[in-house]
């Protein structure tokens, strides 16, 4: 197994408070070993042991590839006309939903792919090494399962999420929807999904159903996220910690109760939070600082999808929750990173440490800080995933 030396690295992030200062676990004059796909070493770099082959950092900093926890990559089309039209004052729903599930039903497996594959590139470029991504286009039992069949020659991070709105073909009967949604739709489903997720909201799934949904998945051995108080106050936050679920995604609109009941879970549901989302739809920023201070473990996450964010910018994404969502530097690299292996339940990702995958991004700055420091600037210069130099 060849092994490769980075050393000459200003600033080390490991996310291992025990290698390094800090919280971040910040080694710096750094160098790091992978072979294989793993970390096997990280240390000074005078004291680099000897490799087959060797890259300079040259005082650059290196952190663990971002995990983007939350996104939403198969679909047709775009909603561009609609973008547009909500910036000149029409508000955001759930609706313009409908319109992506038109066009994905029209769109044939190679395209569904290859829009895919090109988002994930994207995200590749941007420093970003493992993504999460969700069905809910589909609405169909054929719909929703080629769609994860899809995505599971990608990733393993894949997500039904059926429950995402009531398709206007049933738009008279829900419950009917969510019968199919939690029977033969979760039968085709589920053998090609890890998660499952509910859109809990007005205008999409209320408590019962959604509680339904999920429980349906749980049972067929599926891991439960929840897509929960993004538009209003609602009942999304408190069935995730309930059910046990690993994340509650959006977290925008929260009473001091929500706020207790993801601190109390001791991080066993993160507060996975998507600023594209507000950017995108001039909608008011979660308050992260306020789920730090009760305890809460925070996740960032893109949300990249054509309605509501449809940016694939991990580095935009830390940038915006520094400016305007009360996180310091260093918190928000860290749910851009450890955040999103915890809002997983993965201990593989998010850190670099002996027996990490070596998921690392290479940044063309002297510290993480310039993520957030230098919005909108190209950064990233290099990303090895699995041991493996992608950009
Ligand atoms: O996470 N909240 C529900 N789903 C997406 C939006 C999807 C869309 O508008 O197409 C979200 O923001
Ligand atoms: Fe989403």
């Amino acid at each position: 197994m060849p092994s490769t030396a980075i050393t000459g690295i200003g600033q080390l992030i490991t996310n291992d408070p025990s290698l390094g200062r800090g919280p971040l676990g910040t080694v710096p004059d750094a160098a790091l070993v992978m072979e294989d796909d793993r970390v096997v070493w990280t240390g000074p770099s005078r004291r680099t042991p000897a490799t087959d082959s060797h890259h300079d950092a040259a005082g650059r900093t290196v952190l663990p590839g971002f995990v983007d926890a939350h996104s939403h990559l198969l679909f047709a089309g775009d909603r561009t006309e609609e973008f547009a039209a909500r910036m000149s004052g029409r508000p955001y729903t759930a609706g313009g939903i409908r319109t992506t599930v038109a066009a994905t039903r029209r769109a044939t497996d190679a395209q569904l792919a290859a829009n895919l594959a090109a988002l994930l590139r994207e995200m590749l470029r941007q420093g970003t090494t493992t993504v999460e991504t969700k069905s809910g286009y589909g609405l169909t039992v054929e719909d929703e399962a080629r769609a994860l069949r899809v995505a599971r020659a990608h990733t393993e991070e894949v997500t039904f999420l059926g429950a995402h709105v009531v398709p206007p073909e049933l738009a008279a009967t829900p419950d009917a929807y969510v019968a199919l949604v939690t029977g033969p739709m979760l039968d085709a489903c589920a053998p090609h999904a890890r998660w499952i997720d509910v859109f809990c909201e007005r205008g999409a799934f209320d408590a019962d159903q959604a509680r339904a949904v999920l429980t349906a998945g749980l049972a067929r051995g599926l891991s439960a996220r929840v897509h929960a108080n993004q538009l209003g106050p609602g009942p999304g936050v408190r069935l995730a910690v309930e059910l046990g679920a690993r994340s509650a995604d959006h977290c925008t609109h929260l009473t001091d109760a929500d706020v207790a009941a993801l601190a109390d879970s001791g991080g066993r549901t993160v507060a996975t939070l998507l600023p594209g989302c507000e950017f995108s739809t001039r909608a008011p920023y979660p308050d992260a600082r306020r789920l730090l201070d009760a305890g809460a473990v925070v996740a960032l996450a893109t949300d990249c999808n054509p309605g509501s964010s449809f940016t694939s910018s991990m580095p935009f994404c830390v940038a915006v929750a520094v400016r305007e969502m009360g996180m310091t530097p260093e918190e928000a690299v860290w749910s851009a990173t450890a955040g999103g292996a915890a809002s997983l339940g993965r201990t593989d990702i998010g850190r670099l440490a002996p027996g990490a995958r070596a998921d690392l991004v290479l940044l063309e700055a002297p510290s993480p800080v310039h993520l957030a420091y230098r919005p909108g600037v190209p950064l990233v210069a290099a990303v090895w995933r699995g041991g493996r130099r992608e950009v």
